[in-house]
């Protein structure tokens, strides 16, 4: 038997940062090697992600228990991937996804199914003794990502009166990934100042960005901006801005209007492309996330036209990290930029097929964390494995996401002199 075969899968039930349960899942190998891997959860998922399985049963977490997904790891899944190589990341999905049998991995879970996927990656990676980066990307995974700083949150991240769910800081004059972090620090921390001296509450959001209540999300950007300029940096050279609206949920009336939460305005789609072009032409937007809704096509398409030269438009909820949508997408001339969610497509080998599939069209690929995340550092490994040059994971505040920049500076000291951090380069709209 191949010392790297999978022999043992068990699923057990952890904690996410909500204090949600989630699924985590320990893989051994034959040579006595484990590891384990565990996954995200959502706040504002779309209506295309793979499906994620609770329990129902409202005895337990109100009905959020992963009980079932957990027996069907320790069951089914032990079974799928008994004896196959950890090593071929391709083989053990393809047998969870062929266990499943459904589109949207709903028998087993999405939860279930990445939760082993992350697992057994990392268990192969440490028999082999190599990083999780270098066994997935390679010699070639050396590309260190811009982080987009989430620092003011709203949306349904966060209990304040900001329908923008991310308010976010992209520091693209940074020499390199440790600077980059230290540069967003140095801006949230006078962020926090300033907020402060206005009598606005530092409380925090979902992804530990700051969530006082403003009058809009102009305001939001310039008292980002004013931070930026407190911290000692230049907004719009040193550091660009990004928003993701999360704009799926203000789905609104059959007229296909769209209702902002908090807010309770009403604008068709047009309005949302206008206002967003006012926003672009006013500030130094770099990029805008799920600007339209997942189903609005048509407005996509006009908004592709109409700013996709000046932004990078990302499709989040649009694509769902599926790259049959994602396709769909690009023959349509829909967004110019994917977000990468793993729990949305609920493997890691489906996830890279759709960078691939974005990076042969020309579009820019961010990797992400969720709005619930564990201590799971995984991505930071998959963003520089894949060279993607992006990745979100929240503001440099609560340790889920602070565990991702972490592991990204160790990453950066071990590339040593291969490590490249890109960027402006990683955006390809004019800047
Ligand atoms: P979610 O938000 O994890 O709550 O879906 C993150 C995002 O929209 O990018
Ligand atoms: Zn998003």
């Amino acid at each position: 038997m191949d010392k790297l075969n999978i022999v043992k899968v068990t699923g057990r039930e952890i904690l996410d940062s909500r204090g949600q349960p989630t699924v985590e899942a320990e893989v051994t190998l034959a040579d006595g090697t484990t590891a384990s891997g565990s996954v995200p959860c959502g706040a504002s998922k779309g209506i295309f992600e793979a499906h994620e399985l609770r329990d129902g049963d409202n005895d337990r977490y109100f009905g959020k228990g992963v009980l079932k997904a957990v027996e069907n790891i320790n069951g089914t899944i032990n079974e799928a991937v008994s004896g196959i190589a950890a090593a071929d990341i391709y083989a053990v999905d393809k047998a969870m996804i062929a266990a499943d049998d459904t589109p949207d991995k709903s028998r087993l879970g999405a939860n279930a199914i990445l939760a082993v996927s992350i697992a057994a990656a990392r268990a192969a990676a440490a028999s082999l003794r190599l990083p999780l980066y270098r066994f997935i990307g390679g010699i070639s995974g050396n590309r260190l990502p811009v982080p987009m700083m989430n620092i003011l949150n709203g949306g349904v991240h966060a209990a304040n009166n900001i329908d923008v769910q991310e308010f976010m800081i992209v520091p693209v004059g940074a020499q390199s990934f440790k600077e980059a972090v230290r540069m967003c620090c140095e801006v949230y921390h006078a962020l926090s100042a300033l907020l402060s001296s206005k009598g606005f509450s530092t409380a925090v959001g979902d992804e530990g960005g700051f969530a006082p209540d403003l009058g809009g999300d102009e305001q939001a950007i310039e008292y980002i901006a004013e931070a930026i300029q407190k911290a000692g940096y230049k907004c719009g050279s040193d550091i660009m801005l990004a928003l993701d609206a999360a704009s799926s949920e203000w789905k609104g009336n059959d007229k296909g209007e769209y209702i902002l939460p908090k807010s309770g305005k009403t604008l068709s789609s047009q309005d949302l492309i206008e206002h967003w072009k006012m926003l672009v032409g006013k500030y130094p937007i770099i990029s805008i996330e799920d600007a339209l809704d997942e189903e609005d096509i048509d407005g996509w398409q006009r908004l592709t036209k109409e700013l996709g030269e000046k932004v990078q438009l990302v499709g989040d909820d649009l694509f769902a990290t599926n790259t049959k949508r994602l396709s769909k997408g690009i023959s349509l001339g829909c967004a110019n930029s994917i977000l990468i969610k793993v729990n949305q497509i609920g493997c890691i080998s489906q996830a890279i097929e759709a960078v691939k599939t974005a990076k042969k069209a020309g579009y820019t690929s961010i990797v992400s964390h969720r709005s619930g995340e564990t201590e799971d550092t995984t991505i930071a490994d998959l963003a520089a494995a894949l060279n993607v040059g992006q990745i979100k994971t929240g503001a440099p505040c609560r340790g889920e996401r602070t565990a991702k920049y972490n592991r990204l500076i160790r990453i950066e000291e071990q590339l040593g002199s291969s490590g490249v951090y890109p960027g402006a380069a990683a955006f390809k709209v004019k800047m």
